[in-house]
């Protein structure tokens, strides 16, 4: 199947590091183009110099900002002539217990998760009806449904269900224009993902975990996630993977932490 992504152009929202990065090294391997979408362009840019200027380019861009984001897909999609698939990838958490989030934490995880998410997906469905194999991925996460998952992420998610129920909707009314969405729900890998938490916040969490937490849910590489993501973006036109969940197969202890 690794000729079924050639020359397709897709656009990885949260792309300059991650999952997100992984999932553009795995898409450009197998013969594709990548716009990568993020706040930063000086992650943006080290991400293109990872990938190749010839294959990727990064476009600074908030996915909680419909605007931005017009502004960011329309640059990408005159770039490279065209656009064949959005990954609606970014997305972070502020892990806290429900009557200690501050109004800024929620409200920022559900306007990068699940509204980012919406935005994106509007954005992009009138440029993709011209695409080859048109396809929109919505990333999710195993914290939405299983119990021995982080403690004191909520919000997080609350936010990530929200993307899920959001995806089998949007599935439904682009099947008519031949666009396939599938929605991916990955456990845990090692990223960037926790830099910025709150220590206090974190410790609490993490207390919690302990209390009620069978394993830590750790251990895939990202690489697994982006190559995930390319085997639902090369199906064949005609079929698409509704949901994909991929976790670690196997229990990371208690006592890392
Ligand atoms: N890591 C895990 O174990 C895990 C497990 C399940 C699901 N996930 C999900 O996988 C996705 C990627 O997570 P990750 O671990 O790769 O996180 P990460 O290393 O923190 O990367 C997050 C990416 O999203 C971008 N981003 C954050 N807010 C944004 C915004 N408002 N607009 C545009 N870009 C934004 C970041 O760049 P800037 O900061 O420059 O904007 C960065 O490129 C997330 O949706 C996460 O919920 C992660």
């Amino acid at each position: 199947m690794s000729g079924a992504l050639h020359n397709n152009v897709y656009i990885v929202t949260g792309g300059s590091r991650g999952f997100g990065l992984a999932i553009a090294k795995s898409l450009v391997e197998h013969g594709a183009l990548v716009g990568l979408v993020s706040r930063n362009q000086s992650g943006l840019d080290q991400a293109v110099a990872e990938i190749g200027a010839d294959f990727a380019l990064g476009v600074a861009a908030d996915v909680g900002s419909r605007a931005s984001i017009s502004a960011a897909f329309k640059k990408i999609q005159t770039h490279f002539g065209r656009l064949d698939g959005l990954v609606n990838n970014a997305g972070l958490a502020t892990p806290n217990k429900v009557e200690n989030l501050v109004e800024e934490e929620v409200l920022l995880q559900v306007q990068t998760n699940f509204l980012g998410t919406v935005f994106c997906s509007q954005v992009a469905i009138p440029m993709l009806r011209n695409g080859h194999n048109p396809r929109i991925i919505t990333i999710s996460s195993a914290s939405a449904w299983h119990y021995d998952e982080m403690s004191h992420l909520s919000i997080y998610a609350a936010t990530k269900a929200a993307v899920e129920r959001f995806t089998r909707d949007l599935r439904l009314e682009v099947q008519g224009d031949g666009i396939g969405v599938t929605c991916i729900r990955p456990g845990g890998a090692w990223t960037n993902f926790s830099d910025g938490w709150n220590a206090q916040a974190l410790e609490g969490a993490l207390a919690a975990w302990k209390e009620v937490g069978t394993h830590m849910d750790l251990g895939m590489e990202v690489t697994h996630v982006g190559d995930a993501v390319r085997y639902a973006l090369a199906q064949p036109p005609g079929v698409a993977i509704d949901l994909m969940e991929i976790r670690p197969n196997a229990l990371t202890p208690k006592s890392i932490f």
